[in-house]
C-alpha cells in the first residue's frame, strides 16, 4: 500500500497520517465541507488535499474511514455513490470507526455493490498512542490484507472473519473506558464539592493503583470528545437491545456524556494534542454547572 486516503483528519486521523507518513507512505484526504481545523491538522500531519472524493479513491490503495460514530455510513455511501460512477473494482475499505455489528454489516452491504472490498474494524487505544501500543482491530473475509499496515508501525489483530466481529468488540470494550470517565467525573466532582479531592484520589490509586492516572487524559479529552463518545454508548444500548439484552449501564454513561457535550468546554487542536489537566478539567466541567442544575436528570 503505497497510497493511504483517510476521511476524515480529526485527532485520530492525523495521528494514523503521521505515523503512515513516517513510513514512506503518501497520504491523501479530501476535506470537501470540513472544518478549518480538520484542513488545518492535514496540512500539518502532511497529507495531500485532494479536490475530490472521485480523486481521492482513484489514486488510494485503501481507504480508511475514521470519522465520528454517526457519520461512519453517510461516508460509506458517499464513498459508494462516488466508486458506482468509475470503474474500480477491489478498493479496501476501512471503517474504524465505534460503530455497531449491525451498522458494519449496513455498510457491507452499501459498499460490495460498488466493488469495495470492506473490512470492519476498530481501534483500541489513543489516537496519540498510535504505532506505540494502541491496537487496530479487523475483522471479515479479507482482513488479513490490512496486516500490511504492521510494516508502517501499527499494531493489528485480526478477530475473525466475520464483518462485525471487530466492531462487536469495540462496543464492549468502550462501554468499560466510556463506564469509567463517566464515572470518575461523577464521583470527583463530588469529592470536590466535600473537599476530598485530594483524599479521595489518594485512596483511589492506593486501591486501584494506576487506573486513575490511565483514564485521567480521557477525562481530560471530554471537552472535546464527549458528544462522539456518548454516540458509542448509544451503539452500545443498540447492539444489546439488537442481542435480546437490555443495557443499564450504557444509557447512564450515554447522559453523563451528553451533559458534558452541552457545556461546550473545548475546542480540538489543530495539531490533535490534548490540552489541560485533569484538575483543570474538573474545575472546568463544575464551573460551567456539570452536576449541579445542568442535566442529566
Ligand atoms: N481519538 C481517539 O483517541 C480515538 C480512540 C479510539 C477510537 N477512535 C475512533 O476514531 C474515530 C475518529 O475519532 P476522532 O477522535 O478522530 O474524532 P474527531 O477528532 O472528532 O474527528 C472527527 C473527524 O471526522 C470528520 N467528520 C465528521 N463528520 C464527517 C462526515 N460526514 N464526513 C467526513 N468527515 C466527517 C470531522 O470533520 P469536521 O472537523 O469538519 O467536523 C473530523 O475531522 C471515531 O469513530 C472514534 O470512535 C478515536
Amino acid at each position: 500500500m503505497k497510497r493511504i486516503g483517510i476521511l476524515s483528519i480529526g485527532e485520530m486521523g492525523y495521528h494514523w497520517a503521521r505515523l503512515l507518513r513516517s513510513h514512506g507512505v503518501e497520504v491523501l484526504t479530501y476535506a470537501g465541507g470540513r472544518s478549518e481545523v480538520t484542513q488545518k491538522r492535514a496540512t500539518n500531519a502532511g497529507v495531500r488535499l485532494v479536490p475530490s472524493m472521485r480523486e481521492l479513491l482513484a489514486e488510494s490503495d485503501l481507504v480508511v474511514s475514521v470519522v465520528v460514530p454517526l457519520a461512519a455510513k453517510r461516508v460509506a455511501s458517499q464513498v459508494a455513490r462516488s466508486l458506482a460512477k468509475f470503474d474500480k473494482r477491489g478498493l479496501l475499505y476501512l471503517d474504524a470507526n465505534a460503530i455497531s455489528p449491525m451498522t458494519a454489516r449496513e455498510i457491507d452491504q452499501i459498499l460490495s455493490p460498488a466493488g469495495a472490498i470492506f473490512v470492519d474494524g476498530c481501534i483500541i487505544g489513543s489516537a496519540a498512542k498510535i504505532g506505540q501500543g494502541t491496537l487496530v482491530c479487523l475483522s471479515g473475509p479479507q482482513a488479513e490484507r490490512l496486516e500490511e499496515l504492521k510494516a508502517s508501525g501499527f499494531s493489528t489483530r485480526v478477530l475473525g472473519t466475520e464483518i462485525g466481529q471487530a466492531s462487536a468488540f469495540k462496543v464492549v470494550y468502550a462501554g468499560l473506558t466510556k463506564g469509567l470517565q463517566g464515572l470518575f467525573v461523577e464521583l470527583l466532582i463530588g469529592a470536590r464539592q466535600f473537599g476530598l479531592l485530594g483524599e479521595i484520589m489518594r485512596q483511589y490509586e492506593e486501591s486501584f493503583p494506576g487506573l486513575l492516572a490511565k483514564v485521567a487524559p480521557s477525562v481530560v479529552g471530554l471537552k472535546i470528545h464527549a458528544g462522539r463518545r456518548a454516540e458509542e454508548m448509544a451503539e452500545l444500548s443498540q447492539t444489546y437491545r439488537h442481542n435480546g439484552l437490555r443495557s443499564v449501564m450504557a444509557p447512564a454513561t450515554k447522559k453523563l456524556l451528553e451533559a458534558v457535550a452541552a457545556l461546550d468546554a473545548g475546542t480540538a487542536s489543530g495539531t490533535g494534542e490534548r490540552e489541560g489537566s485533569l484538575l483543570d478539567t474538573l474545575e472546568l466541567f463544575f464551573d460551567r454547572g456539570l452536576l449541579r442544575g445542568k442535566g442529566p436528570e
